[in-house]
């Protein structure tokens, strides 16, 4: 058997959809699991250049088109805005994930990857691609997503909530509380002991320092400076009370271009740096925080870091959970809620950063 009848007979037996172009763009090789795929069986395309009839309404390049041609990273990324990369596993290809509208019924989301085939003097002489249907994947991703964005929206609303009243209510008839206090001291200043009269003062003050706890409180439940101002107002508010309540030394480094974070991604990094916070005035004993912002092309970058004790940071984070701590899973929950990542490298006595980077559009809505 030679060489060429090999490569077809494991590329027609692959149950991966998989095709191959040499390096006219010609179809050589459209295996049983592509005409499935794409409804093309390989007797019509063979030996054309119409593999892009597969995947699109109009002629242009598939990414094995743009491997043959040995195009660049940017001429690649100008096709697959924001949905390729290179591959890790692989030299000299390149992954993505798309979603393409007129293949099946309702359009089908495929992960596929291009990669030359190279002479034995390293030349490029043409390419295979690979696709698989990520429909079900991106479904289920999709509807955790949804459950997800439920219950966090639910939390937010209870949270909200729970603010308004204690604002409203509580704080209300403990200022009514003290006033009446206040007025009780003042009209029968000549008839009580002057002991009573220091002891219900004590009250007052008592009553004050639990309605400004109060307020704080409803205030960190739910920041009106988020709605109002946005992230960077909110962040900036919340390390001002550490370094004024804690005395810790805050650095920031804020560098936003063009502010596109939806409001749920806002309300994601403030709910992270706010837990990531929370733990270092709990548990760190740091005297120094940087806390960074940056956007990059796709995808905004969060750092908040600190140089205190540090701690063992398990593989799973999800193990965590079961002795009763949900601050950093929680992290984790809403960042995966929008498609990002979380990251934290600790070690003990070194510090702890939490990294977070949440793409700034992934699975685009289909057509
Ligand atoms: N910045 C930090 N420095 C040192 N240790 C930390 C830091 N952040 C987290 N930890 C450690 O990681 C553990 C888990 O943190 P996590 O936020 O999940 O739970 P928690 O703060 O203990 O409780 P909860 O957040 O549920 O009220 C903490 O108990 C603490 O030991
Ligand atoms: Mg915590």
């Amino acid at each position: 058997m030679t060489a060429e009848e090999m490569l077809s007979k494991i590329i027609d037996g692959s149950p991966i959809p998989s095709f191959v172009i040499d390096e006219q763009h010609k179809v050589t090789h459209w295996n049983t699991a592509v005409e499935s795929l794409s409804n093309i069986k390989h007797q019509e395309i063979i030996g054309t250049k119409d593999q892009w009839r597969s995947f699109y309404l109009e002629a242009r390049p598939c990414m094995a088109d743009l491997i043959v041609d040995r195009a660049s990273a940017s001429e690649i990324e100008r096709f697959y805005q924001g949905k390729c990369r290179k591959s890790q596993v692989i030299d000299d290809a390149y992954e993505a994930e798309d979603f393409f509208p007129h293949l099946g019924e309702n359009g089908k989301w495929l992960h596929f990857t291009a990669s030359p085939i190279k002479d034995k003097r390293g030349e490029i002489i043409g390419a295979i691609e690979t696709l698989q249907d990520i429909s079900e994947q991106v479904k289920a991703h999709e509807s955790r997503r949804f459950y997800l964005q439920k219950v966090l929206a639910a939390q937010e609303e209870e949270r909200k909530r729970i603010a308004c009243d204690l604002h409203d209510d509580t704080a209300q008839s403990l200022l009514l509380l003290i006033r009446r206090l206040d007025t009780l001291i003042y009209s029968n200043r000549a008839k009580i002991p002057r002991s009573t009269e220091e002891e219900l003062s004590k009250l007052v003050s008592l009553a004050m320092e639990i309605h400004s706890g109060i307020k704080r409180y409803a205030q960190e439940l739910r920041p009106a400076i988020l709605d109002d101002l946005g992230l960077i107002a909110a962040l900036e508010w919340m390390y001002d009370k550490l370094i004024t309540e804690q005395g810790i030394h805050i650095e920031a480094e804020i560098d936003i271009v063009g502010e596109d974070l939806s409001r749920e991604a806002q309300l994601v990094l403030f709910r992270i740096a706010q837990e990531a916070i929370t733990n270092i005035k709990k548990h760190a004993e740091a005297s120094k925080v940087v806390i960074k912002l940056k956007s990059e092309k796709h995808k905004m970058h969060m750092v908040i870091s600190d140089n205190g004790k540090g701690f063992y940071v398990p593989v799973q984070l999800g193990t965590m959970a079961s002795s009763g701590k949900l601050g950093i899973i929680g992290m984790q929950e809403r960042v995966q809620l929008l498609g990002g990542t979380l990251n934290i490298q600790s070690r003990s006595g070194e510090g702890t950063s939490v990294i977070v980077e949440i793409p700034l559009e992934k699975w685009p809505a289909p057509p």
